[in-house]
């Protein structure tokens, strides 16, 4: 970027210009912006101008970024407000190390299977060096968790909640004084409605990932909500034995997008059913892609989705868990189960819609197994992207998109009826 680039005597520049520069997309620049890390000014007109100041400051974000630190603290630390840096970069070496642990754990796996196969055969023979790489890409693709814990994921996981919150969360407001124990909160997409739409209930907001945790406790902190208490707990520790994740103390429980992803919905469930009094209700959000229907129609289209499918089906989760809902909640122990189906339609007459969720939510979570996918050889590379061709053809003008997600609400009994 150079100075005459720049169209005022104060040095300034545009989204545009520093989308370029940094090779970050303009999306997550303003995600950046709405995370606290760098505000640019506005014009009359309201468009963005990044000046001197904001480029160094963009600098040094993008620094800290690659030095892993999350959009949270990155905020923090370049503000001055961080109460003690030394502990933030203590915790940061500390994530550093346990990434350092399990990409160990990863090598030493990887060579395991690389002997094992070379004890049957003859590695100079190419055929045999495909079906190594081969081994190599899948153990790789199932070490991941599926959605990934990428800047892009959590982008996405935002775009969907903003796009679907209506839709999702209406029937969903908790009184004042109660307490909900929201699990698998992720970054942060979903705390930010239930704790603006119940400001008079406390949170306890839970997630086995500390780097999603530090996203949801920005977002959150620069929606200036106060409720929220978050905690990195794994569901399947769930009840304590006493505190406050013991059992019986939530007056609610809230999960979205969570089970999908377990290899154990339904003990997750009974766990969750501990964590409430009697009486206390739980609320369940799930997808199912299988309910996932377009025009124009497109076989290549379903080839891609299938492979979100299998991915996650091969990582133990299950993403047309939607439909199974009432069965869980009606098998963990629960009463008065009630599933509603939300439908998501959205066609050329609604445009917003069609961007929020046919191209920002639904195929930008499709988008985001190419690699797997591909590693994987669950699909042709140029199959899958024609599929993803496809999948934003749907959201032109002429095009339709239909999504199913499944809401259920259900009581936990009294303990006799336990
Ligand atoms: C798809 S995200 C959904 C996040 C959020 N609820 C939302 O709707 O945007 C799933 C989240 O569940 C978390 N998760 C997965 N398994 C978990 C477990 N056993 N205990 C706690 N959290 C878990 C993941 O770390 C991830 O943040």
């Amino acid at each position: 970027m150079s100075n005459d680039e720049t169209n005022s005597v104060t040095a300034s520049w545009s989204v545009g210009q520093l989308a370029r520069a940094t090779g970050l997309s303009v999306r997550v620049l303003r995600h950046w912006e709405e995370m606290g890390v760098v505000a640019p000014d506005r014009t009359a007109g309201g468009q963005r101008r990044y000046g001197p100041a904001q480029v160094t400051r963009l600098y040094r974000a993008v620094a800290l970024r690659r030095a892993g630190f999350g959009l949270g603290q990155i905020a923090a630390l370049l503000a001055e407000r961080d109460p003690d840096p030394a502990a933030t970069l203590r915790t940061h070496l500390a994530q550093l190390e346990e990434d350092l642990r399990r990409r160990g754990e990863l090598r030493d796996r990887l060579a395991a299977a690389l002997r094992a196969y070379d004890g049957n055969h003859d590695s100079t023979d190419g055929g045999t060096a495909a079906a190594l790489m081969k081994v190599i890409e899948t153990m790789t693709m199932f070490e991941q968790y599926v959605h990934g814990y990428q800047a892009q994921e959590n982008l996405r996981l935002h775009d969907q909640a903003s796009t679907l919150v209506d839709l999702l969360h209406d029937g969903t407001c908790y009184p004042d004084g109660s307490r909900v124990l929201e699990a698998g909160c992720g970054v942060g997409a979903q705390t930010v409605t239930l704790g603006s739409r119940s400001p008079g209930a406390q949170l306890t907001s839970i997630d086995k990932s500390a780097a999603s945790l530090d996203e949801a406790r920005a977002r959150v902190r620069a929606a200036g909500i106060t409720n929220v208490t978050f905690r990195e707990v794994d569901v399947f520790s769930l009840p304590r034995s006493d505190g406050e994740l013991g059992a019986g103390t939530f007056d609610h429980v809230f999960v979205c997008f969570l089970l999908e992803h377990l290899d154990r919905p339904a003990e997750a469930l009974v766990r969750l059913r501990a964590m409430l009094r009697p009486g206390g209700t739980i609320t369940v959000i799930e997808g199912d892609h299988g309910s996932a229907y377009f025009h124009p129609d497109s076989e290549a289209a379903r080839d891609a989705i299938g492979c979100q499918v299998t991915l996650q089906r091969h990582a133990g989760g299950d993403a047309m868990i939607g439909r199974r809902l009432y069965p869980l909640l009606a098998a963990a122990g629960y009463r008065d189960v009630a599933v509603s189906p939300r439908v998501v339609y959205a066609d050329g007459g609604n445009p917003a819609l069609a961007d929020g969720f046919i191209r920002k939510t639904f195929t930008a979570m499709i988008e985001g197994v190419r690699e797997p996918a591909v590693a994987g050889g669950l699909i042709e590379p140029a199959r899958f992207d024609e599929g993803i061709r496809d999948l934003y053809r749907t959201a032109e003008d002429d095009g339709v998109f239909c999504y199913t997600f499944f809401k259920g609400v259900a009581v936990a009994p009294a303990h006799a009826e336990r």
